[in-house]
């Protein structure tokens, strides 16, 4: 997607073993780009969120992987590297799935090969997802489409966190389904949850679909309720860091109210994700390791002051013990379908298996 008329991906190659990414802790305000080549500065870029978003958080630790594997190439510092990329970050399966990966590829292999066969397969990966995100948008866009040609209004969807381009490799996974309405001229107008603590909605998905000129609004978490109990939310689609085979899914905090809210006023709610977000490991949400982030997230909140400079402030009496769970869990039986590569998908483990061809 573009950003001031420039095409991006969130990440690109960089020399022979190293790579680029947009610094997405310094968005809106700025847009500025990280250079990482080496394990600890992947590890970093994932654990700060430079780095972010379960596709991009997987493209990520694949290319860490194959840059630790650059410098040493042995079974060793292939576990190493492997456990301590897993260890960034515990909620999104596509780490996981990645690093699985890009492992199988790279065990055969002479120690010597390892690095370069990794980064072949971590660009592989990128350009997986590119085609993914694509796919989901086809098979949202209907529904999009059909919301419309129902109502012969623009249609208003509600979206949380970002799980847009700036969370995968491009498209973005709920977003795609609305750049291409938008650019197909079905009119689109998006609602977007600022999504507190990091506010991921306010800083990203605001940027992103600002720069593709997507209509939207930002709303405080607060609002979707009360916009949905007076009809002037269409459906809610949202992203998902880890399904479940059933089809719970875990998203960012806050997801779960938007559910609750939509089953109560009658409100379509989507989850978009591809095959690589769904854990076949697991039937029941509630065993997904849920993130607990600093409380200093809660505690404090990051903005542009008037002088222009970017700075932190406390909103908190000093002191103040918070919590941070940084996701909760959709129950699948309040998601109305998932929107995957593959179609739309009810979101049972008889149909996501039968789509998958698993069982
Ligand atoms: O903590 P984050 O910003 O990594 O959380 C991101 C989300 O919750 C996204 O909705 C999810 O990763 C889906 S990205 C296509």
């Amino acid at each position: 997607m573009k950003i001031d008329g420039k095409a991006y991906r969130t990440i690109w190659r960089a020399g022979p073993a190293a790579v680029e990414t947009i610094d997405q802790t310094r968005l809106p305000h700025e847009l500025a780009f990280r250079r990482l080549d080496s394990l600890e500065g992947v590890v970093e870029a994932i654990k700060t969120m430079v780095v972010r978003g379960a596709p991009l958080i997987g493209a990520s630790a694949a290319y860490g992987l194959a840059i630790a594997l650059s410098e040493a190439g042995d079974d060793a510092s292939l576990a190493a590297a492997y456990a301590a990329l897993n260890a960034s970050r515990p909620t999104a399966v596509n780490l996981r799935h990645a690093l699985d990966d890009v492992r199988a590829v790279v065990a055969p292999l002479p120690p010597p090969e390892r690095g370069e066969a990794a980064f072949r397969r971590a660009d592989e990966i990128c350009e997986e997802d590119v085609k993914l995100n694509r796919a989901i948008g086809e098979a949202g866009f209907k529904l999009i489409e059909a919301a419309h040609k129902a109502s012969g209004r623009p249609v208003h969807v509600l979206t949380h966190c970002n799980a847009g381009w700036l969370a995968c490799v491009d498209w973005g996974t709920a977003t795609a389904p609305i750049y291409l309405a938008h650019d197909r001229g079905v009119p689109v107008h998006v609602y977007v949850d600022e999504t507190r603590p990091r506010n991921q909605g306010a800083s990203l998905t605001a940027f992103e679909l600002g720069q593709h000129g997507v209509p939207f609004t930002l709303i405080a978490d607060n609002a979707g309720g009360h916009l949905m109990q007076h009809g002037k939310v269409d459906l809610c689609i949202v992203g998902a860091d880890r399904v479940t085979a059933r089809g719970d899914a875990a998203n960012k905090i806050g997801t779960y109210l938007k559910a609750l809210a939509a089953r109560a006023n009658g409100v379509p709610f989507y989850v978009a994700a591809p095959g690589t977000t769904i854990d076949w490991t697991l039937d029941d949400g509630h065993a997904i390791e849920i993130e607990e982030r600093s409380a200093r997230e809660v505690t404090h909140i990051w903005g542009r002051l008037a002088d222009g400079r970017v700075a932190e402030v406390e909103i908190a009496p000093p002191g103040t013990r918070a919590a941070n769970p940084a996701f909760d869990v959709t129950p699948a039986e309040l998601v109305s379908g998932i929107i995957t590569e593959r179609g739309v998908s009810a979101a049972s483990k008889p149909a996501l298996a039968a789509l998958y061809g698993r069982g």
